[in-house]
């Protein structure tokens, strides 16, 4: 089976491509292969790739940033996957795309359903909403994950800029109160490679069930604050010399950014157990090896 997988640079994509099982052949594509921001080109290079299936975590991902590109986001988050989608669905390909918990507009305290309505507060938002909706339009056999709060040891992400400053300064400011569960890409790809170990027909049979929309993160929830004493305090248990000595909350309106961020990002997490089996660890436990990963690297180099 040909498995063509996008975005190999990214967090998402790059976990995925390396937990993909032989037999499967993977075909990695970065944008040099598929550039999402020409998405009339998307066609004919999937004529070339010919996958069997495919799994779409490229997207435009600069949250604050889109808010001035709109077109740009709009052009890789919902016309690229709509291609994507279109060119899978006639061919009978199933395609896993994925999406974001910022496509709710944050209200309430209560895990948001897939059968609830979405309301984006950002471009980003938007543009992922947007995508959506592409992929639903074109039919066939597909299946939106929405996540959220994605990191690694590696790649740009909170984890990373946490442990930077947590060596530059003595005091970290860090919201407070937007609520959700940080998901390594490391968990996603697990659970996203794991929904192919009973075959592609059992997937497809899942895709269908699931109405093709599914939420998938770690189980658990924190704030970012919350998440920002956990990688100081692991790092330092893990014997990272860092400089940081209080961590302080703060209200989103004290960290003015561009772009509107949702105060209530929980995901419900009941369909990804009942249709997929998969029950998450909590956000904690998958920290943990990243932040293995990331203390060995940080000791190694002297903490550079
Ligand atoms: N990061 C989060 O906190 C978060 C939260 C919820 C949902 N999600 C969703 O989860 C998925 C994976 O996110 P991630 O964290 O893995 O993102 P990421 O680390 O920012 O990676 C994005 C990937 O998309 C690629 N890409 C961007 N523009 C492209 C283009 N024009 N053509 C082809 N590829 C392009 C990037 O390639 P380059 O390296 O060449 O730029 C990179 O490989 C996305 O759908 C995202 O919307 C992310």
């Amino acid at each position: 089976m040909r498995i063509l997988v996008t975005g190999v640079t990214g967090q998402v994509g790059g976990a995925l491509a390396a937990r993909l099982p032989p037999p499967a052949i993977v075909l990695a594509a970065d944008r040099s292969v598929l550039d999402l921001a020409a998405p009339r080109t998307l066609a004919g290079t999937l004529d070339r790739l010919a996958p069997h299936l495919i799994f779409n975590p490229a997207a435009y991902t600069a949250v604050d940033k889109a808010e001035d590109e709109p077109e740009l986001a709009m052009r890789i988050n919902a016309e690229a996957p709509g291609a994507l989608a279109h060119w899978a669905a006639a061919r009978d390909v199933p395609l896993i795309h994925f999406s974001t918990d910022y496509v709710f507009d944050g209200s309430g305290a209560r895990a948001w359903r897939e059968d609830d309505t979405p309301q984006p507060l950002s471009v980003y938002g938007a543009s992922k909403l947007a995508g959506e909706n592409e992929i639903r339009g074109a039919g066939g056999t597909f299946l939106i994950v929405r996540t959220s709060w994605v990191y690694a040891a590696d790649g740009k992400n909170f984890l990373r800029t946490i442990a930077r400053l947590g060596r530059e300064r003595s005091e970290l400011r860090i919201v407070a109160d937007q609520i959700g569960a940080p998901t390594s890409a490391a968990l996603i790809g697990d659970a996203v490679a794991g929904m192919l170990s009973e075959g592609l027909e059992a997937l497809r049979d899942r895709c269908a069930r699931a109405g093709g929309l599914v939420h998938l993160a770690a189980s658990g929830e924190t704030s970012w604050h919350g998440f920002a004493s956990a990688i100081v305090e692991g790092l330092k248990a893990r014997g990272v010399a860092l400089t940081v000595e209080r961590i302080v909350p703060i209200a989103s309106k004290d960290y003015p950014t561009k772009a509107r961020r949702p105060q209530n990002s929980r995901l419900d997490l009941s369909r990804l157990k009942s249709i997929f089996g998969i029950a998450p660890p909590p956000w904690q436990d998958a920290l943990a090896p990243e932040l293995d990963r990331l203390a060995r690297e940080l000791t190694s180099t002297n903490g550079g």
